[in-house]
C-alpha cells in the first residue's frame, strides 16, 4: 500500500499510514495542536468545523478513539454521524457490502473516520470514495495512525525533539497496530534506538522487521527485562491483542509476560523517562505505578488524543 504523501498539504488527504508523513508534516501538526488545547480549555466552542459533518464508522469496539474523535469534532463546532458496530445495527446486517456502506456515508459527510478489523480496510474505503477523505482509526493488525500522532506528540512535548531518542516498546509487537505506526513515525528521524521487548511469538513480523531495519533506526529485539537499557527516554507498553489469537489457549500462553511494576521501574527505569500505553490495559501495567509522575498514559497522553485529532481534522478538512 502506498497512500499519497502529505507533503505539507493535508487538505483532502486520506490519513492511512505514518508512511505518508515527513518530519515537516509532523511539525505543521504539532504547531497547531497547542492551539487546540487552548480551544478545548476555553468555555466557548470554536467554529473551525462549523457546517461540517464527520462520520465515525467503527466496526470494532472502541472507547478512547471513538470518544476523542467525537469530542474533537464537537470542540470545533462540527457535527458527527456516529455508527458503532454496523455489522449488527445497519444495512450491513441485511447484506450490504462494505463498498456500498462507504458510498452511502460519503454522501452525508465531509470526512469519514473508520475502524475495521481487517488490515487494509481503510485503504479500501479510500479507493471507493471520490471526494471525502478517509481517516483510519485502526485497520486490524495494520496501523493506527492517529494514535501514533498523539504518541509522537506526547514524546515531543516531553523531550522537545523526536531524534536521538532511546525507547522501549513492549508487549504485542506482532499484532499491535499502535506499535506499527509508532515505529514508522520514529524512523523518520535520525539516531533513534528502539528496544523491542516481547515473547518470541509476538515479535514484529519478519517482513516489518527487515523493512524497518533498512531505515535510519536501530532496532534491538530483546526477550527479557534484564536487557532493557537504563537510559530510555520512554517506555511504550502495550496489551497482548487477545482478539487476534486463534484460540484462548494461545493467548493465555503469552499474555502479561511483561508487567510494569514499581520494582521494574526502580530496577530498569530512570527518573526522567515517561511511561506510555495506548490503553486499554489489561494487567500489563500494575495500578501501583499510576500515581508515579512518569506515568503519562492516564494523563497527558490521553488528553493529547483529542487535541491532535482536533488539529488533524482541521487540516484535513482544509479549515486551518
Ligand atoms: C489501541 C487499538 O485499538 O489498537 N487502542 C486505542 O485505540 N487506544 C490499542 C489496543 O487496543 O490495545
Amino acid at each position: 500500500m502506498h497512500p499519497q504523501k502529505i507533503n505539507g498539504d493535508f487538505k483532502g488527504k486520506n490519513i492511512l499510514s505514518l508512511d505518508q508523513f515527513t518530519p515537516k508534516d509532523l511539525s505543521i501538526l504539532f504547531k497547531i495542536t497547542p492551539k487546540m488545547k487552548r480551544i478545548a480549555k476555553a468555555a466557548k466552542p470554536s467554529k473551525i468545523l462549523e457546517g461540517t459533518i464527520t462520520t465515525l464508522l467503527f466496526y470494532e469496539p472502541s472507547s478512547r478513539t471513538f470518544g476523542s474523535f467525537s469530542a474533537a469534532v464537537k470542540q470545533l463546532g462540527g457535527q458527527t454521524v456516529e455508527i458503532q458496530n454496523p455489522q449488527a445495527f445497519s444495512s450491513m446486517a441485511k447484506g450490504e457490502t462494505f463498498e456500498d456502506t462507504i458510498r452511502v456515508f460519503e454522501a452525508y459527510s465531509d470526512a469519514i473516520v473508520i475502524r475495521h478489523p481487517t488490515q487494509g480496510s481503510a485503504q479500501k474505503a479510500s479507493e471507493v470514495t471520490r471526494f471525502t477523505p478517509i481517516i483510519s482509526a485502526g485497520d486490524g493488525v495494520g496501523e493506527h495512525p492517529t494514535q501514533a500522532l498523539l504518541d509522537l506528540f506526547t514524546i515531543y512535548e516531553k523531550w522537545g525533539r523526536l531524534d536521538g531518542l532511546v525507547g522501549v516498546l513492549a508487549g504485542d509487537l506482532l499484532n499491535g497496530r499502535t506499535i506499527h505506526s509508532l515505529i514508522r513515525g520514529l524512523l523518520l528521524f535520525p539516531k533513534n534506538t528502539l528496544y523491542l521487548l516481547s515473547p518470541r511469538q509476538l515479535r514484529l513480523s519478519r517482513v516489518d522487521f527487515l523493512s524497518f531495519s533498512k531505515r535510519k533506526i536501530k532496532l534491538i529485539e530483546i526477550e527479557s527485562e534484564k536487557d532493557m537499557p537504563k537510559n530510555a527516554h520512554f517506555w511504550y507498553w502495550t496489551r497482548v491483542q487477545k482478539e487476534r489469537f486463534a484460540s484462548l489457549g494461545e493467548y493465555e500462553k503469552v499474555k502479561n509476560r511483561f508487567v510494569v511494576t514499581k520494582e521494574l521501574l526502580r530496577k530498569h527505569g530512570n527518573k526522567n523517562m515517561i511511561l506510555m500505553h495506548p490503553l486499554p490495559r489489561v494487567g500489563e501495567i500494575s495500578t501501583e505505578v499510576d500515581s508515579d509522575e512518569r506515568s503519562v498514559y492516564l494523563r497527558s497522553q490521553i488528553r493529547n488524543g483529542m487535541y491532535i485529532r482536533m488539529a488533524l481534522l482541521s487540516l484535513v478538512l482544509g479549515k486551518i
